[in-house]
């Protein structure tokens, strides 16, 4: 058996048993090969083709402009060299405003863009789109809290979960999206109270970004841990570069602080 066949692929279910057996899941973006690799290596157990690339690759100040064939384009080339990663690809604005749609551009992002799980962002509006993807065979992140595909009605990026209206409307909604087949729930900018508390009702992983170390896993954007955000980092970042000084070893650091619960620290919380 080649080097290459014995490495064993991080599934949905490889998930669900780290979240039964407490272990905590290391997500990292990523958006090409030469990254890909250096995560993969590293023991990031999900990568993310997240949409956050309008903003970090592209330039734009919101992830709004991103198109389906730039997620397509970028996957395909992390694809390339993610062997043990679980490959995550975001579904851009508008690209799935019906269900019919979601499934074409689904079918975009695992067909040509060789993804193994969409994320979407929304609440339990999402229920159909949610229940029709699982239907066709689509692993499902759903991406709840902070929304930042909604930032020209939201007006700024708000820690969410703070009102006990707002806490129990989200609880509602991730058990809704769970019953409709999601695999995973990616939580941002939540409270810790809050995330601690869907973590617990739910029997899918959640991870978290700004959601404190409550939740069973972590995801941060790459720029941010190596300390190159194009303006100010978010509060709940930290750079590993600094720490590490080198690439490799800074996603390293960030895999170990994960696992061994030490990231997110206290100053990365948002308190309710
Ligand atoms: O697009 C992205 O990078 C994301 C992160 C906020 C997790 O969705």
């Amino acid at each position: 058996m080649s080097a290459q066949s014995a490495i064993r692929r991080i599934t949905v279910s490889t998930l669900r048993k780290m979240k039964r057996a407490g272990e905590k899941i290391a997500c990292l973006t990523a958006y090409d090969a030469s990254f890909a690799a250096v995560l993969d290596e590293a023991g990031v157990d999900v990568i993310l083709v997240g949409d956050s690339l309008g903003m970090v690759v592209q330039g734009h100040d919101s992830t709004v402009p991103v198109k389906v064939e730039d997620m397509v384009y970028h996957s395909r080339a992390v694809a390339s060299r993610c062997r043990r990663a679980l490959l995550m690809v975001d579904m851009p604005f508008m690209s799935y405003a019906t269900s019919q749609q979601a499934l074409d551009t689904a079918a975009r992002l695992m067909q040509d863009g060789h993804g193994q799980m969409v994320k979407l962002e929304g609440d339990a509006r999402q229920v159909k789109t949610v229940e029709k993807l699982v239907e066709h065979g689509v692993p499902v992140c759903a991406h709840i809290g902070l929304q930042p595909q909604l930032i020209n009605k939201l007006g700024g990026y708000r820690v969410q979960g703070r009102s006990e209206d707002q806490a129990r409307k989200m609880i509602d909604d991730a058990l809704a999206l769970e019953r409709a087949g999601a695999d995973l729930m990616l939580l941002e900018c939540v409270v810790e109270p809050l995330a601690k508390a869907i973590s617990e009702r739910l029997t899918i992983p959640t991870i978290g970004i700004g959601a404190s170390g409550r939740c069973d896993g972590q995801i941060l954007v790459l720029q941010d841990i190596l300390g190159i955000t194009p303006g100010r980092a978010p509060r709940f970042a930290n750079n590993f570069l600094a720490e590490g000084g080198s690439i490799q070893r800074a996603v390293e650091a960030y895999v170990r602080a994960v696992k061994a619960s030490e990231f997110p620290g206290e100053e990365h919380v948002f308190e309710s």
